[in-house]
């Protein structure tokens, strides 16, 4: 293999940078915007165990996609840390050559307890999903059991076995959880952590999504600004999904995601992978590439190198900056099958 990483562009330019993969499409939450419990009930049909990618196989793609420009992956779900043996699937990643970051997106519910092991295994940060500090919104948001404190927990033991800063990623839903953005800068100030407010996004095809439940992150904005006096940082690098602010005060920095009011498609670099091995070009997305089926038709590298390639280069995704009231009702993968 030559040195130099390869590039990868899409027709409106952009190289392929990142590959999120998603592990599995179960989760042990019901968020309203994710998963509402009306439509993942006791008899929705996830992927069988047959239909997964095995370990061996995400390795294998990832190292082509690391081959065509890819030099940061996140792990994603459903809840990834449902995934057995997780930390063996992080082991084998952390080892790939050309890879600069590898990172996970949790709810958390069961970090406490792996952190040391992922950690060990080779991750090299971690984002967690808080949607609410106080329990009563946090349980109706979830539409779970699960206290607060044991996501808070979770946290603590990532930061403690060197995952530290801890990003935390909120996202703000008119009328359900508006009233937790300030406990939970409060809470995150000082802290080290990094608190991200993302603007509730259509997703999917389940979440009963309307412009009029997204607070926008010029609110988000006024609302903290108005607290504790904030000001704008530069990005840590080009096409960085958050907008950054710092503190005044010192108190340390958030993050904003304004990806309905702001989009950031001219800078997107993300491939995303789902469990049963399909390729998605964007998170809006109605219809996947599949690469499972070449996989265990005995492919070559080489040949699935190509398919990537050529999916990639004819990509025109930029859902974001077209978004409208004739585009929210087009059929759309669920944010729990394609991944945060
Ligand atoms: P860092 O590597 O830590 O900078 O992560 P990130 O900023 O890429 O953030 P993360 O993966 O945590 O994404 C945060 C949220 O931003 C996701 O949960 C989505 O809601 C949203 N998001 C991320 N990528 C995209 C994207 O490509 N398009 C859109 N529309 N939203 C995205
Ligand atoms: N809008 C915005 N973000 C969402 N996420 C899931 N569904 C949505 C949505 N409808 C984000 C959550 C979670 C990650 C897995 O995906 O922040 O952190
Ligand atoms: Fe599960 Fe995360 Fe979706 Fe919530 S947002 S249902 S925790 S995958
Ligand atoms: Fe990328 Fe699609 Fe999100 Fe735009 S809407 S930033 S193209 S994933």
């Amino acid at each position: 293999m030559s040195a130099t990483p390869a590039r990868t562009l899409d027709r409106l330019g952009r190289p392929l940078g990142d590959l999120r993969i998603s592990v599995t499409d179960r989760c042990n939450f019901r968020c309203v915007y994710c998963m509402p419990r009306e439509v993942f009930g006791p008899d929705f049909e996830f992927l069988s165990r047959s239909e997964l990618l095995s370990f061996e196989e995400i390795r294998r793609l990832a190292r082509i996609f690391i081959g065509l420009g890819v030099d940061k992956i996140r792990l994603t779900g459903g809840e990834p840390l449902l995934r057995k043996e997780i930390g063996q699937l992080v082991e084998m990643l952390s080892s790939l050559d050309g890879l600069d970051d590898l990172t996970m997106t949790t709810n958390a519910s069961l970090l406490a307890r792996k952190a040391q092991a992922l950690r060990a295994a080779g991750l090299q940060r971690i984002t967690v999903s808080l949607d609410a500090l106080d329990d009563n919104v946090f349980r109706r948001m979830s539409d779970v059991k699960v206290p607060v404190a044991t996501v808070l927990a979770g946290i603590r033991g990532a930061a403690e076995a060197g995952l530290h800063p801890v990003k935390v990623n909120m996202v703000v839903k008119r009328g359900a959880n508006e009233d937790q953005i300030l406990p939970l800068a409060e809470y995150f100030r000082g802290s080290g952590h990094i608190l991200r407010f993302i603007e509730f996004m259509d997703v999917g095809n389940s979440n009963g999504w309307r412009m009029a439940d997204v607070v926008t992150a010029r609110e988000i904005r006024d609302r903290i600004d108005e607290r504790w006096s904030l000001e704008p940082l530069d990005p840590n690098y080009t096409g960085e999904v958050a907008s950054r602010y710092r503190y005044r005060d010192g108190a340390g920095e958030i993050g904003i995601i304004a990806s309905v009011t702001r989009p950031f498609c001219s800078t997107c670099t993300r491939a995303r992978l789902t469990a049963n091995g399909e390729f998605f070009t964007c998170l809006f997305s109605g219809r996947g590439h599949d690469l499972r089926g070449a996989l265990r038709e005995g492919a070559s590298d080489a040949e699935l190198a190509d398919r990537i390639r050529s999916v990639w280069q004819g990509r025109v995704d930029r859902y974001s900056e077209l978004r409208s009231e004739a585009t929210v009702p087009l059929p759309k993968v669920e944010m729990s099958r394609i991944g945060g």
